[in-house]
């Protein structure tokens, strides 16, 4: 396919990309808006919720994969030099670099094109930044009220008394200020009137089901004790809870519901029972009762799914950049001054038309040709020795220990994150549910990342922090896929056939890896709501409303989730090793070392033999290096002897249709 061709496919995915977010801003004009200006695109059960926030950013996924896909293309074709940028370079005796991403040809091409490119890098970020964030899921975390009722308020119903429930006792059950008593009593009455109805759960099953944070299913629940006719203290103890540590025993704390840094109950434990814990709670603590199965109110929780409308029409804004830029780039790509994009067009064009500057230096290496080279004029041969080289000689060896560091360093930072997301996961006791297979669809999970320090932050401050991880990423990916394409032309040129097989797991690796990152910090609404459904007030393990915040009951935050930060580790450690084992393979062959250098391209180019110019002559002017003709090239000594100068032989390297030889050790080329 052609580089112009290319463009076209570029410019109309980019456009097709402008369409859909384009769209998707349209559709979210039409929504609802929520309280804080973000518009509802879905509102129902939190586990469709759940899914339909995975499939939005699958979705957005795949868009922002092909938007970049299509940039990342045309910023390489607007990169690579045409011949007759290079001709210009190595006329002042400079090399550029062919086929390998690369900033070194920066300053060598035209000013517009340069442009081009840099609208098309800066238009990047603010798409890693706020693509994933533009949509985002709210979750539903409810307190509840829990009580102890003797059995016979089955039977009786409405008309049994309930002595003990007074202002006073009210008051100390952890309601939230301005709740009265008469509100805890209406729920009482509901409770005598339909509790019979709720669901029949074992303890052990309502220890499971009242364990999590985020409670979707249930509300109000009641542990039944044995029947008694002693109804002078009823009902037992209640409570108005946030958490689960009222079934967790603990006399010694003092205040035992506080909060930890990480959101979760500062006392950790994992009931296995439901019955109330003994606590340090108040002055009042009465002895709680041995129920002995549990009923739970049935109720569903309303869970969202918003976007963000700013962050969509600044998508579709840098989204209309890309688009108009890579468009540019399409109608001045003239078809008569093509790019060199490959190995194969560079050698295509050098065969063609020889490029005197590099004549008689077909021994030498990229290296030495970095430094301006001497004039032609003087010949000076080159002794050969035998080449043996791994892939990843094509970068210098301080190259590539400041790769090997930067490498592991990322990988270091990604295993200190999970080391204290597993830890806090641990302090809160959700260590093993959240690694069991179900978790990865459930929004059952909430890590909040800072839970006290960020409380405060701004939603813009929040977006950039949980992007970030992707920008990072982006900029790495970039970087050893440059180093990978380095190695793998290292072995092209060194076998003179074309490799390209590598490319679809490489964008693979990408899309998964942005996903999981995606998964393992992500922007959360959460919502707190006390046990009538109300905006919670309240702020510690009785209740997580942030009270402080301008919209009491709800809280911004970055969350995490532990899995998918392991996944990510996995992946990039494979990674690093799939790039050390590829760089590290042998070579075959004996050959100069090309390494993108466009010069030593050139010089292997000059046909000392005096066989036909090869089949390529009859490729026209400037188009594209056909395949097949370039891998019939061998390279090698021709065994033509070029010159006898004061007794010294010089034999030439070269491509050739014909048979080779391999240079010969010791040998004097030029
Ligand atoms: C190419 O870049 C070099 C600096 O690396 C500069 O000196 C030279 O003028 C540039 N050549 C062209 C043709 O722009
Ligand atoms: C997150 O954003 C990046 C761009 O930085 C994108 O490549 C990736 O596909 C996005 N992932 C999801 C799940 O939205
Ligand atoms: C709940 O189940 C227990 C036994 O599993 C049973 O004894 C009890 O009567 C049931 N209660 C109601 C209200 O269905
Ligand atoms: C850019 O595109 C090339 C193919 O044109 C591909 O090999 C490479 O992986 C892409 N790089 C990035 C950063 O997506």
């Amino acid at each position: 396919m052609s580089s112009r061709a290319g463009l076209l496919g570029c410019a109309v995915l980019s456009a097709i990309v402008l369409a859909l977010n384009v769209g998707m801003v349209a559709w979210a004009s039409n929504c609802p808006p929520s309280e804080d200006n973000t518009k509802i695109l879905y509102d129902g059960s939190c586990s469709t919720s759940a899914k339909a926030n995975i499939a939005a950013h699958a979705a957005i996924n795949v868009l922002s994969t092909l938007l970049l896909g299509a940039s990342n293309y045309s910023m390489q074709i607007a990169m690579a030099p045409s011949r007759a940028d290079v001709d210009k370079a190595h006329s002042k005796r400079r090399a550029l670099t062919i086929g390998v991403p690369t900033l070194k040809n920066f300053r060598n091409i035209s000013i517009l094109r340069r442009l081009c490119w840099e609208l098309l890098a800066l238009s990047s970020i603010p798409l890693h930044l706020v693509y994933n964030s533009s949509i985002l899921a709210t979750k539903v975390a409810t307190e509840y009220l829990v009580t102890e009722l003797d059995e016979s308020f089955l039977q009786t119903g409405i008309s049994i008394e309930l002595p003990g429930l007074s202002s006073t006792t009210v008051g100390q059950s952890g309601v939230m200020a301005g709740t009265g008593y008469t509100e805890v009593k209406a729920l009482f009455d509901r409770i005598l009137r339909e509790a019979h109805a709720w669901e029949n759960l074992t303890l052990e099953q309502c220890a499971q089901s009242y364990t999590p944070f985020l409670l979707n299913s249930r509300r109000t629940l009641v542990l039944v004790t044995p029947s008694t006719n002693d109804h002078r203290a009823l009902p037992g103890l209640f409570r108005m809870v946030g958490s689960k540590t009222w079934m967790c025993d603990d006399r010694t704390s003092i205040s035992p519901d506080k909060l930890d840094a990480d959101g979760s109950a500062a006392f950790p434990c994992s009931p296995k029972r439901a019955i109330f814990g003994y606590r340090d709670h108040d002055t009042n603590w009465q002895e709680p009762s041995n129920p002995i199965y549990c009923l739970a109110e049935p109720h569903r929780q309303k869970c969202t799914v918003e976007a963000f409308r700013p962050f969509l029409i600044v998508i579709s804004v840098f989204n209309a950049i890309k688009f108009v830029s890579i468009l540019w780039l399409y109608f001045n790509s003239s078809t008569r001054h093509s790019k060199l994009h490959t190995l194969g067009d560079a050698v295509v064009s050098f065969l063609n038309h020889p490029d005197d500057s590099t004549k008689n230096l077909c021994a030498l290496d990229k290296v030495p040709l970095e430094k301006k080279w001497r004039t032609r004029s003087s010949v000076v041969t080159v002794r050969w020795t035998r080449r043996s080289q791994r892939r990843a000689d094509a970068i210098s060896g301080i190259q590539c220990i400041v790769s090997i560091i930067m490498f592991l360093i990322a990988i270091c930072g990604i295993i200190i994150l999970l080391g204290k997301a597993l830890s806090a996961d641990n302090a809160r006791g959700t260590l093993q549910s959240a690694f069991r297979p179900s978790s990865f669809t459930s929004n059952q999970n909430l890590a909040i990342v800072g839970f006290e320090s960020l409380q405060n932050a701004t939603l813009t401050g929040l977006v950039v922090l949980v992007n970030i991880p992707q920008l990072v990423f982006s900029v790495f990916y970039v970087f050893y896929n440059s180093l990978l394409s380095i190695f793998l032309q290292a072995s092209e040129w060194n076998a003179f056939s074309l490799v390209c097989g590598y490319s679809v797991p490489l964008l693979l690796f990408s899309t998964s890896i942005h996903f999981l990152i995606s998964q393992a910090i992500f922007l959360s609404r959460i919502s707190f709501l006390d046990f009538l459904g109300r905006p919670s007030q309240r702020f510690g393990a009785l209740g997580y409303g942030n009270m402080y915040g301008a919209h009491p009951g709800q809280l911004l935050a970055a969350t995490y989730f532990s899995p998918a930060i392991l996944a990510v580790l996995v992946l990039s450690i494979t990674a690093f090793l799939a790039l050390l084992f590829i760089g590290s393979k042998k070579l075959p062959g004996n050959m100069v070392m090309a390494a993108g250098s466009s010069a030593v391209i050139a010089a292997a180019c000059h046909q000392r033999d005096s066989g036909p110019r090869t089949v390529l002559e009859q490729d026209s002017e400037g188009n594209h290096g056909d395949e097949a003709a370039t891998k019939a090239l061998k390279w090698g000594d021709v065994g033509y002897v070029l010159q006898i100068e004061e007794d010294v032989v010089y034999r030439h390297l070269q491509f050739s249709t014909r048979d080779v030889m391999e240079p010969s050790e010791g040998a004097e080329y030029a």
